[in-house]
């Protein structure tokens, strides 16, 4: 029996972050010829974690242009796919999350009649644009795939109810696989301010803002509350890696510039970000990784969104919803920073999102799934 040709296609620097271990993963099984084709819809941000994780991709489509709209990535990727798959030739296709790679690398798989693999599958909110448009992208991808891999049983039970009936696993997340490899107690940064920050005298909070649907006024808001925070309390150091998105880098610099203890500095490489939030004080964050990741480390997180796809940690107590409007956000994190208590009751270490095994399930259900191999057990959070 020939080896079973597996491609995993990512483009951004969140399925990057979360796809390595599994690439690695699946390349380590003497079973698996394991592909990994990149959409490149993220270019420096990718090629960052790609460094970090020591990946070189077999096929790169190099689609990024500035300031691209979601129509253009959509169909960049699409008619790059064909040209992908068919010099490749994979059994199976794995995509990751929600993202616009995400959507047409599935679609592109069914045209071509692959089998796909949805790795972090059925995470909902039920809001068609919030988040925007990542939860269409994910339900579409239900539509398509083949195989569901859930982080938690709560997103298995969405599928459930949407009828999704075989080849769902719960798995865990693949970030907490992730964080495994990067955090450590020595890490010694590159950039030269994050190894020069008190965090033990100072309050270092780690800040990142970067959705679509936050563009406009919700961000301008969330900058706002953010600059009062740091203004208002003179232990605060805020550090914000701002992403590329010329939107977010232009309002940052607006709204956050030019304040001493305000740091906004270039994205950082993946091992950098994790160690960083290993030890901040706390997240105020937009982004779905963080959510995952923050817990994880015992960090609490303000989610800077009006709701989440990811509620595990709301209900164990170290996430908080503190929406997009300037005064919620400014009084839930200054009780954080002030209240000791309210503080403690947030930073415990919980793993809802994983084990650190989540690579090892899915690629043992891959093989199960094409008759090579037992099926794993479920990941129990
Ligand atoms: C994308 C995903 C979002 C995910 C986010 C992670 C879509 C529609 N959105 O949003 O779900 O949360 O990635 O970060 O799939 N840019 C660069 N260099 C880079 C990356 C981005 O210059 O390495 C700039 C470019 O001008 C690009 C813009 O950022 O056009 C926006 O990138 P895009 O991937 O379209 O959207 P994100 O907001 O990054
Ligand atoms: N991240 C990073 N450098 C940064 C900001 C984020 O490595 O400067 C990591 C973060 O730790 C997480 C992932 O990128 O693993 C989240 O990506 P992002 O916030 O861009 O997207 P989302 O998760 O919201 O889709």
């Amino acid at each position: 029996m020939g080896k079973l040709r597996v491609m995993s296609v990512f483009g951004t620097r969140p399925e990057a972050i979360k796809m390595a271990p599994l690439v690695k993963e699946l390349a380590g099984r003497e079973e698996i010829a394991s592909l990994c084709c990149v959409t490149a819809q993220h270019r420096e941000m990718l090629d960052s974690v790609l460094q970090v994780f020591g990946i070189t991709p077999d096929w790169d489509l190099n689609i990024m242009t500035p300031r691209q709209t979601l129509s253009a990535i959509t169909s960049r990727c699409l008619t790059g796919m064909d040209a992908a798959i068919e010099s490749l030739r994979p059994d199976l296709i794995l995509v990751h999350g929600d993202t616009t790679t995400t959507f047409s690398g599935a679609l592109s798989a069914f045209y071509h009649k692959v089998a796909v693999g949805h790795v972090e599958a059925g995470l909902r909110t039920y809001d068609k644009y919030s988040p925007y448009p990542e939860e269409m992208n994910r339900k579409l991808v239900t539509a398509i795939a083949d195989l569901y891999f859930c982080p938690t049983e709560n997103n298995r039970q969405n599928l459930l109810k949407e009828g999704v009936r075989d080849g769902i696993f719960v798995t865990g997340n693949t970030v907490i696989d992730a964080l495994k490899t990067t955090v450590s107690k020595e890490y010694h940064f590159t950039t030269d301010l994050l190894n020069r920050l008190p965090y033990g005298e100072k309050k270092v909070l780690l800040v990142t803002c970067h959705r679509r649907e936050n563009y406009g006024r919700p961000m301008e808001q969330i900058m706002t509350a953010l600059r009062r925070v740091a203004e208002d309390h003179p232990e605060v150091e805020l550090v914000y890696p701002v992403h590329l998105s010329p939107v977010v880098q232009e309002t940052a610099a607006r709204y956050l510039g030019g304040h001493p203890r305000i740091h906004l500095i270039a994205p950082l490489a993946a091992d950098e970000m994790h160690n960083l939030m290993a030890r901040c004080y706390m997240v105020l964050t937009d982004s779905g990784g963080l959510q995952e990741e923050a817990p994880a480390l015992g960090k609490p997180v303000l989610v800077l969104r009006r709701e989440t796809e990811r509620p595990e940690a709301v209900a164990a107590g170290t996430a908080a919803l503190a929406g997009v409007e300037e005064d919620a956000i400014y009084n839930m994190a200054s009780r954080l920073i002030r209240d000791r208590a309210a503080y403690a009751a947030m930073a415990q270490a919980v793993n809802p999102y994983g084990d650190g095994n989540a690579c090892h399930r899915i690629a043992d259900a891959v093989l199960w799934h094409f008759g090579r191999g037992d099926r794993p057990a479920d990941f129990r959070g």
